[in-house]
This record gives structure tokens, sequence and C-alpha cells, in this order.
């Protein structure tokens, strides 16, 4: 076991603020993802809460502010879910292929997990605090200090209220039956799924209703998709779209990028996602760097409208070098672009081209 008890095996982009990732293959063992595998993404330093101190406020546009303790929280009917946690950075790697992105985490595939997640449901929250009219997002602030916007502040960001009020969307005290892990945001973090991970606060100390997103740097300078051609230089915050659902991805977690196989049959594995509550309809593989495409079997997840999918073909590969490469599409009939250099941007967020990994058949 390495810091914060996570296996040997992930892989650690730094260790302050920490920041690890799991390798692919171990993703696609177990369709609810384990503590110790899940990556963590962290802007700062974990903060330790002392639970019997702490307290969440509910202020803004709301008709009565609350303070509640963890005590009182837990008096509002437990609910759970199953959903995924993705970073929008997730496969960073590939975008940095096509061009420079200093300063991001080159995160390859497995800033993703799946978990079951319990706690209670936010609209409760807010309907005992009373929304006022106008209110329009529900802005959430952590606990640990970051560094942005050349100062410290406090991580926070936001969701439409509409989100805010919709069912799936926790304040988690748990995960995966444990107390919700030190970091992951104990005692209690936003769990908004099928957004990108960025909303989903930890270490939650407010939430404010409010007629505007928040103004914090995490919702106004990052996690925003900016255009191609707009840089670091160049950027400005009132420019580039602030990240919300996740988009339609698919991953092969099996066979691993330049893994060796002997030719004939070949079993491509993986994990596939579909953001905003809509659905993977369908994975395609292709070991022809997509000019044919076969259809994968979705095996594990097809119903659970927050989870991940979980996906397998058989490929029948002969003598020589492959690429193989999966697309998933979704409900809405969206499917992912086939190169990365479509999609880059200058901080590397969203990159859900067509995965590929290569294989050498002997
Ligand atoms: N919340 C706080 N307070 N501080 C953070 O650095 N990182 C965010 C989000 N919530 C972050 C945060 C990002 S970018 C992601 S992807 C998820 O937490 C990661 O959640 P995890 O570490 O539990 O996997």
């Amino acid at each position: 076991m390495t810091r914060y008890d996570k296996d040997r095996a992930m892989i650690t982009h730094e260790e302050e603020p920490f920041n690890a990732e799991s390798p692919p293959k171990m993703l696609n063992q177990n369709f609810l993802t384990d503590n110790n595998f899940f990556f963590s993404r962290n802007h700062g330093s974990i903060p330790n809460v002392d639970e019997t101190n702490y307290r969440l406020k509910v202020d803004g546009m709301v008709d009565t502010p609350l303070e509640l303790s963890m005590q009182d929280l837990r008096e509002f009917p437990k609910r759970e879910i199953i959903a995924v946690m993705q970073c929008a950075g997730n496969r960073r790697e590939g975008l940095m292929e096509i061009a420079e992105i200093p300063g991001e985490t080159p995160w390859g595939a497995g800033a993703i997990g799946n978990a079951g997640w319990a706690g209670v449901s936010l609209r409760e929250v807010l309907l005992a605090a009373g929304i006022q009219d106008g209110a329009r997002h529900a802005a959430f602030l952590g606990l640990d200090e970051v560094e942005g916007d050349g100062g410290d502040l406090n991580y926070g960001g936001s969701i439409p209220v509409g989100k805010a009020l919709a069912p799936e969307t926790l304040l988690a005290y748990e995960m995966n039956d444990e107390i919700l892990p030190i970091e992951h945001g104990f005692p209690l973090r936003i769990v908004a799924p099928g957004y990108y991970g960025a909303r989903s606060v930890k270490w939650l100390s407010r939430i404010t209703l409010q007629e505007q997103p928040s103004d914090n740097h995490f919702q106004v300078n990052e996690y925003k998709l900016f255009a191609p051609g707009v840089t670091a230089e160049t950027e400005g915050s009132h420019e580039g779209l602030m990240l919300g659902e996740m988009q339609v991805n698919a991953v092969i977690c099996t066979p691993q990028d330049g893994a060796s196989t002997e030719s004939g049959r070949t079993s491509v594995r993986g994990y596939a996602v579909a953001g905003g509550g809509r659905r993977v309809e369908r994975v395609d593989v292709s070991s022809d760097d997509g000019k044919s495409w076969i259809q994968a079997e979705l095996l594990q997840g097809v119903d659970e409208p927050w989870a991940w999918t979980f996906w397998e073909t058989d490929l029948y590969l002969t003598l020589g070098e492959h690429r193989i490469v999966a697309r998933a599409v979704d409900s809405s009939a969206a499917t992912q672009p086939s190169t990365a250099a479509e999609v880059w941007n200058f901080k590397g967020y969203a990159n859900n081209s067509w995965h590929g990994v290569r294989v050498e058949v002997g």
C-alpha cells in the first residue's frame, strides 16, 4: 500500500498534492472500483477534518440558512447510487501527444472509477432550507486550501439548480460501504453523477444558492473547455464552456498498449461512459484503425444510468502490429471523434477521441 492505503500498482503522478490513477487493466476487474484502486485528484493538501466540530453551511438565496452537523445530516433518509467519477483530465496524455500542455497532470485512462455512494439527497437539504425564486446555481466550497489565481483559496465550483435538485445528486458520506475515505472528501462531498468530477466538491463546507455560477477560480478559469486556438496567453475567463455533463467515451483496458499476443483469438475488454444520464448504446471495436468495426457485447452497467458500462469482444488477429481502437455511441446517438487533434485544447480536458492500443502479434 502507498499513501492513503492506495494499492501499490496505482500510478502516482504527484505525492503533494496527491494525484494518482489506476492502471486501466485494474479498472475492469470489478464493476465497483475498490477504494484502494480509486483515482484521487487533488489541487491542494488533503485536510484532516474533525467530524465532531464539522458543520455544513447552507446559505444564499434560501428562506432559512442552515448549519448542519454530520448527525443532523444522518437524520435525513439515506440514499444510495452507483455512479462514475471521471476527471475532465482523464486521457489528457493523448492530447499531450498532439501538442504540449504545460503544468497539467498527464493522466492516462485511469482518472475514473465507479463506486456505490451513500448519503443524503442534496434536494432534501435544499428543500429544508427553502429555495427562493431566482436561485439558479448551487455553489459549493471545500475546506482544502489550494493555490490559484495568484493566491490561496478554497476549492469550489457549482452546478445548475436543476441538477442540484435532481434525485441522483448526493451529499455523500459513504463510498463502497465504507466511511468516505479522507482523500475522497471525508466527512462529506458532493456526488454529481453524469458530470465531470470537478463539480463533485470534497470536504464540503458550504452550499450557497445564487443567481450566477460560482466565481471560484476552478469554475471560471479552470475546468472550462476552450476553443483550439485559445492558449494560456490569450485565454480570458469570459471565454470557454464551463464543463458539466460528461461526453461519451470508451476505453480499452485489456490488452494494454504495447502488449504482445499470439495470433488467433484476442479478448478485448474495457469501460464506456455516457454523461448526463444517457446510456451507452453500443461499443464498436476495430483492429484496422477504424476501417472496419465489430460490435462489442455490453456486459454490465447498461441499466445503471449513472454507472459505467463494461464491454468485451473477441478479435482474430493476424501476425504483425495492430492498432485496436474502440468508440462508443450513446442514447443521444452521439459518438466519439476519431483523433485527439480534433479535440485538443490548451488545458487538456475532455479527450473522448477513439481510444487505441498497439499490440504486437507474434
Ligand atoms: N474537491 C476539492 N475540495 N478539492 C479538489 O481538489 N478535485 C475535484 C473534485 N473535487 C477536488 C474536489 C476533481 S478535479 C475531481 S476529478 C474529483 O474531485 C476527484 O475525486 P476523487 O479524488 O474522489 O477521485
